[in-house]
């Protein structure tokens, strides 16, 4: 059984890191989506609200289970007894960032493998970060995000205006 790690902050979960998740899913007989546990990054939803949006978005998909971890991706992977790491591209911006992680990893583990996904065209544009600024100005994100991530947008009061 090949198990696969999809790590990210998720703060929050886009349409973009769905379709990633979908697809990998799809592929692999175990897909983990871990929520790294950054305070660096200051996120708006805590690593439980993050999970729990996780969970309710791909609570249709029986491979997949949602984590969080802290500390080196490697040490995780280890601890999980992880096969490949999924990441996915957007843009060419990405690979330089990407490239420099997957062969850091790899030489942190060298059994540690990462496999690249290119996103969907249409969610190549897409960020967490993007998605909160244009909701704090009143902007629509519908499409972008799950129905789920509005609400509790909404109800944390997301809002500077
Ligand atoms: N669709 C939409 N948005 C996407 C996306 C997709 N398919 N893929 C990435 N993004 C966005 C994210 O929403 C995020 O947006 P934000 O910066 O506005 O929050 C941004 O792209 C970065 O993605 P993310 O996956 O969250 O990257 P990250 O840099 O926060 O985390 C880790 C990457 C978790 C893999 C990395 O930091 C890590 O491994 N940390 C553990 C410590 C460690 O081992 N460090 C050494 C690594 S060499």
């Amino acid at each position: 059984m090949k198990i696969a790690l999809y790590p990210g902050t998720f703060d929050p979960v886009t349409n973009g890191h769905i379709d990633i998740i979908k697809r990998a899913s799809r592929l692999i007989d175990k897909v983990i989506v871990g929520v790294l546990h950054n305070p660096a990054k200051k996120p708006f939803f805590t690593v439980q609200e993050r999970i729990d949006l996780l969970k309710a978005v791909t609570s249709n998909m029986e491979n997949v289970e949602v984590d969080s971890f802290s500390g080196l991706l490697v040490d995780y992977v280890k601890q999980r007894k992880i096969d490949v790491i999924i990441r996915g591209l957007r843009a060419v911006s990405d690979f330089e960032y990407e490239f420099q992680m997957a062969l850091m990893n790899r030489k942190l583990n060298p059994e540690v493998e990462t496999f690249f996904m290119m996103t969907s065209t249409e969610y190549s544009y897409l960020s967490s970060s993007i998605v909160k600024e244009v909701f704090q100005h009143n902007g629509c994100i519908d499409g972008l995000v799950p129905d789920v991530v509005i609400k509790a947008m909404e109800k944390n009061n997301y809002k500077i205006i």
